[in-house]
């Protein structure tokens, strides 16, 4: 675990310095920990930058406010993302990493969606898991260079499917590349998460070594 960045996080130094790093933003109650497995088995030998969100809410880290269950506090979200932008910036420094592929899942998944629509820069593409609109009314922005997966749960109860088709729109609008998978899950992740990303990547972007899939 390292402190002396402005975010509490872990830094796992590449094998495959071919690959883009991948920013890794847990869920609700998650920490720094949580997705570096998934991190490993999504991309292997790909840097790992896994960040702890600062908000808590009743003792569970997130990432960025919010008022009720899927109600944001959208002020929040624009000075967090701002903030985690700043991070990956200062990490950038700190490790030579280039700008990373964000892996989020749900809250990371939100402020992800966030610098995306704040901060485009910062990020090199997105694999958001249960993903939802961070932003009523986003700013105009261009993200003809982003190659974006949204993968949603078709029985998830927390974020309607109408709210993650509005996402996909969101970002296909200003540019985006987005592909849009609906899995017949819940809002947990599952093994398809996987394997739909690690399709997308070797597809999109020929980063994923799938002789070892
Ligand atoms: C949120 O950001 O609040 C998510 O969509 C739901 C959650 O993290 O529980």
């Amino acid at each position: 675990m390292a402190r002396d960045l402005s975010f509490i996080h872990r830094f796992e130094p590449a094998t495959r310095p071919d690959l883009a790093p991948v920013l890794l933003l847990h869920g609700t109650g998650g920490d720094e920990n949580d997705l570096l497995p998934l991190g490993r088995m999504i991309s292997p030998g790909a840097a790992l930058l896994s960040v702890r969100g600062q908000v808590l809410e009743h003792g569970m880290p997130r990432f960025f406010r919010r008022l009720a269950e899927g109600v944001f506090d959208e002020a929040d979200v624009i000075r967090r993302a701002n903030e985690l932008a700043d991070f990956v910036g200062a990490a950038h420094e700190a490790y030579g990493l280039a700008a990373p592929l964000a892996l989020g899942y749900s809250n990371g998944a939100n402020i992800a969606a966030a610098m995306l629509l704040l901060r485009p820069a910062t990020l090199q593409g997105g694999i958001l898991l249960r993903a939802m609109v961070p932003l009523a009314q986003p700013p105009e922005v261009d993200l003809s260079n982003q190659s974006l997966l949204l993968v949603s749960g078709q029985h998830d109860p927390i974020i309607p499917p109408a709210n993650s088709e509005r996402l996909a729109a969101m970002l296909t609008k200003a540019g985006a590349d987005v592909t849009r998978r609906v899995l017949p899950i819940g809002h947990q992740l599952s093994q398809a998460d996987v394997t739909v990303a690690r399709e997308w990547l070797a597809r999109d972007k020929a980063t994923v070594d799938i002789t070892s899939a």
